[in-house]
């Protein structure tokens, strides 16, 4: 069977709170969140009634209580989906829900489903992180895996000492550089258009969640110099130089390519190749670095060939080791995060994946000769995902350099 051309025709997420009393979404439910996505997804695009969408995956990394019961098919029934919308959950920690995306896509491309919808939703006010989670003893124990592998900060502050020369300086200036292009994002309009608005009850009254809360637009190198490390005492992994604590949805509506064009719907983005890869639980932040290596093999293409790089944020370190690997420009990257990641935006954790995704969307759309673009990151117990996605919304001229490097040989 051959496999069919798989689009991403939109996407859309809620704005990303702080996790906790404090956080706009603390009396909001987790499944209305994916419900408010679901129904952006339709309300955008009329073409795609709700009758019509086969499928919806959804990724949550704590699959319990508000994000429990297969969120896939309850969030299905609440958005008013057809009962014949099949539903399912996933889970691969922080890439839950880019692998909600590519087992969709994956659907879509055996012919299983014409249209679904994927996202991933947490809510760390709800379900803190591992609280509730068992690990088998034996993990420890007969697998000689550290404890730290359990504490992401901790596996940040293994990757400080794996990499000496990645001093706290530099991870301080890649947050603060982040948080400055998420302010520019933000100045410019770029974030917003990506946030569908969701009216919630909050200590204050009823407020509309339009904005991430997380964001610090005024953090300078001096502000983050001398916060604690909550992780190892005279440690280097703070509060600024990671991801926070936060609560969001996100999601995007997937569909073939041909359905696509009988619908006439305009597709974003074609999805190229995707994989995952595994790392040691204690380094977990290395994962997108062998995720990526695999998905070049896979793909043909290299780094050359990438237009945007979308790399998640969860700490600074792991992004700045990726940085070397792949020879990307220090500090400042173009293609890297061109407005900001999760350090200024928020990760809340299996949202990150699609939220990576609609980014690439929008760089796209305003970057028409942009090719390629590269959605990565990092997963607790050590794991990575790398998806490539092709520009539709471009004019299409600009030719892969690996592709022409080969023509040029054969002549
Ligand atoms: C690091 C961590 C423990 C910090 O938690 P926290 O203490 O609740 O974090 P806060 O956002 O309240 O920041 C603490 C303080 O740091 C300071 N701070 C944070 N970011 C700052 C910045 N950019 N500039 C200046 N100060 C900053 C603030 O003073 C803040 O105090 P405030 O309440 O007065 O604003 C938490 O965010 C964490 O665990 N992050 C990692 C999440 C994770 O592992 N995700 C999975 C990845 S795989």
């Amino acid at each position: 069977m051959k496999a069919r051309e798989v689009v991403l025709v939109d996407g859309i997420r809620t704005a990303y709170g702080r996790a906790g009393e404090k956080g706009f979404f603390w009396h909001t439910r987790a499944d209305d969140m994916v419900v408010k996505v679901i129904r952006e997804l339709l309300r955008r695009n009329p073409q795609v009634t709700p009758d019509m969408v086969e499928e919806n995956v959804w990724g949550a990394t704590t699959q319990e209580g508000d994000q429990g019961l297969t969120l896939g098919r309850t969030s299905a029934i609440l958005a008013g989906l057809s009962e014949k919308c099949a539903g399912a959950s996933i889970d691969r920690m922080c890439a839950s829900g880019m692998t909600a995306v590519t087992t969709a896509a994956s659907e879509i491309a055996l012919g299983a489903f014409d249209i679904a919808i994927a996202g991933g939703v947490e809510h760390m006010g709800h379900h803190p992180m591992g609280a509730t989670a068992d690990p088998n003893p034996r993990f420890l124990v007969d697998r000689l895996v550290s404890e730290d592998a359990i504490v992401m900060g901790k596996t940040a502050e293994n990757l400080h000492d794996m990499f000496p020369e990645i001093s706290k300086e530099m991870t301080d200036e890649y947050a603060m550089l982040s948080q400055h292009k998420t302010a520019r994002a933000y100045k410019e309009g770029k974030i917003t258009k990506m946030i569908v608005p969701m009216t919630v009850y909050t200590p204050e009254g009823w407020v509309v969640a339009d904005r991430d809360q997380q964001p610090r637009p005024d953090t300078t190198l001096e502000g983050l110099r001398d916060l604690h490390t909550p992780f190892r005492p005279m440690g280097k992994v703070t509060p600024g130089n990671a991801s926070g604590l936060n609560d969001g949805a996100c999601g995007v509506l997937l569909m073939s390519a041909d359905k696509a064009k009988e619908l006439n719907l305009q597709p974003k983005m074609r999805l190229v190749a995707f994989t995952y890869a595994g790392v040691k639980a204690e380094v977990m932040g290395l994962g997108p670095i062998p995720a990526t290596h695999k998905v070049f093999k896979i793909s043909g293409l290299t780094m050359d060939d990438i237009d945007f790089i979308e790399l998640n944020e969860a700490f600074a370190v792991q992004c700045i080791a990726f940085m070397q690997e792949f020879k990307l420009k220090w500090p400042d990257e173009p293609r890297l995060n061109p407005w900001g990641g999760a350090i200024a935006l928020g990760h809340p954790l299996a949202s990150s994946g699609p939220r990576l995704m609609i980014h690439l969307m929008h760089e796209f759309a305003a970057n028409p000769k942009a090719k390629y673009g590269l959605a990565t990151m990092c997963v607790g117990l050590g794991q990575g995902g790398s998806v490539i996605w092709e520009n539709l919304q471009g004019d299409g001229k600009k030719t892969p350099k690996k592709k022409a490097a080969t023509k040029k040989k054969k002549k």
